[in-house]
C-alpha cells in the first residue's frame, strides 16, 4: 500500500478538504465521521477518488467505535494520523456563564477524544514509513497569545489538547513517531464563522504541505498552517 492517512470529522469543513487534497495527491484516506449515511459531500470526494477514499463510521466520544476502527483497520500502517474532528462547546463560555456538562463535552471531543485515537492508533502508525500524528489545535488554546479573555470551554479544551501532543511527543519519541499540534488558521466554517478569511480548501491545502513535511525533529511543537512554531 501507498501512503496512509486517516482523518476524523471528515464530512464537512477542514477535515473534508484534507480528503480532496491527500487524495488528489494519491494518498490512500481512512475518511471518518459520525454518519456516513448523511455524508453527502463526502461520498462525492469519495465516488470521484478512484477507490482511494473509504469512509468509515467514528464518533470519537464513542471508545467501543474507536476500538473497532482500529482493529479493522490494524493490518495496515496509518503514516499520518489527524485528529481534526472538534466543537466549538456551547454557546455561552463567558465569565460566570458556562454549563458544566457542556464543558466536559467540549474536552471530551477536542482533548480526551485525541489521546484516545493516538492510544488506539500508536502501533499502526509506529509501522507506517512517516509515523505523524497530529491534532488540529488553536489559537485561542495558546496561554501566550491569549490576551483577550472569555471562550472558556473551547480554550481550555484546546490548551489542553496542545499538552497532550507535547506529552505524546514524550511518550511515542521511542517508537520513532512526530506528534504534533497544529493551527490551521482562522477558516471559513462551522466553528470559524463566516468572516474568517480562509476557506476550507486555502487551509486544507497549507495543512497538507505542513503534514507531509514533518519530522522527528519537530516533534513536541504547535505549528501554524503557514510552518510557523506558535507559542504555546
Ligand atoms: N475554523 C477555524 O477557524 C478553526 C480554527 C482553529 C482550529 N479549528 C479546529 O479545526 C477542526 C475542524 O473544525 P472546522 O473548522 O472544520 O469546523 P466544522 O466545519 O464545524 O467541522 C467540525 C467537524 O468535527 C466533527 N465532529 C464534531 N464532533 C464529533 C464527534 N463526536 N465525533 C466525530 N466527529 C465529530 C463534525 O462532524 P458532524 O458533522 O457529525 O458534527 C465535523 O466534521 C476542529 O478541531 C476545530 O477546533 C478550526
Amino acid at each position: 500500500m501507498g501512503k496512509t492517512v486517516l482523518i476524523t470529522g471528515a464530512n464537512r469543513g477542514i477535515g473534508l478538504e484534507l480528503v480532496r487534497e491527500f487524495a488528489g495527491y494519491g494518498w490512500k484516506v481512512f475518511a471518518c465521521c459520525r454518519t456516513p449515511e448523511s455524508a453527502t459531500a463526502l461520498s462525492q470526494v469519495a465516488s470521484g477518488a478512484g477507490g482511494t477514499v473509504s469512509i468509515h463510521r467514528l464518533d470519537v466520544t464513542d471508545p467501543e467505535q474507536i476500538r473497532q476502527l482500529a482493529a479493522t483497520l490494524s493490518e495496515i500502517p496509518i503514516d499520518i494520523l489527524v485528529n481534526n474532528a472538534g466543537v466549538s462547546g456551547p454557546l455561552e463560555q463567558d465569565f460566570g456563564n458556562i454549563d458544566t456538562e457542556a464543558w466536559l463535552q467540549t474536552f471530551h471531543v477536542n482533548t480526551i477524544a485525541p489521546m484516545q485515537m493516538a492510544v488506539a492508533f500508536a502501533d499502526q502508525v509506529a509501522r507506517s514509513r512517516r509515523k505523524v500524528i497530529i491534532t488540529i489545535g488553536s489559537l485561542l488554546g495558546s496561554l501566550q497569545a491569549n490576551e483577550d479573555g472569555g471562550i472558556y470551554a473551547y480554550r481550555t479544551s484546546k490548551a489542553a489538547a496542545h499538552l497532550v501532543m507535547k506529552n505524546l511527543a514524550i511518550d511515542l519519541a521511542p517508537k520513532g513517531i512526530t506528534a504534533v499540534a497544529l493551527h490551521p488558521g482562522w477558516v471559513r466554517t462551522e466553528i470559524g464563522g463566516p468572516e474568517a478569511p480562509l476557506s476550507p480548501r486555502e487551509s486544507a491545502v497549507k495543512l497538507h504541505q505542513v503534514l507531509t513535511t514533518l519530522t522527528l525533529k519537530d516533534s513536541g511543537k504547535l505549528w501554524s498552517e503557514d510552518g510557523q512554531v506558535l507559542p504555546w
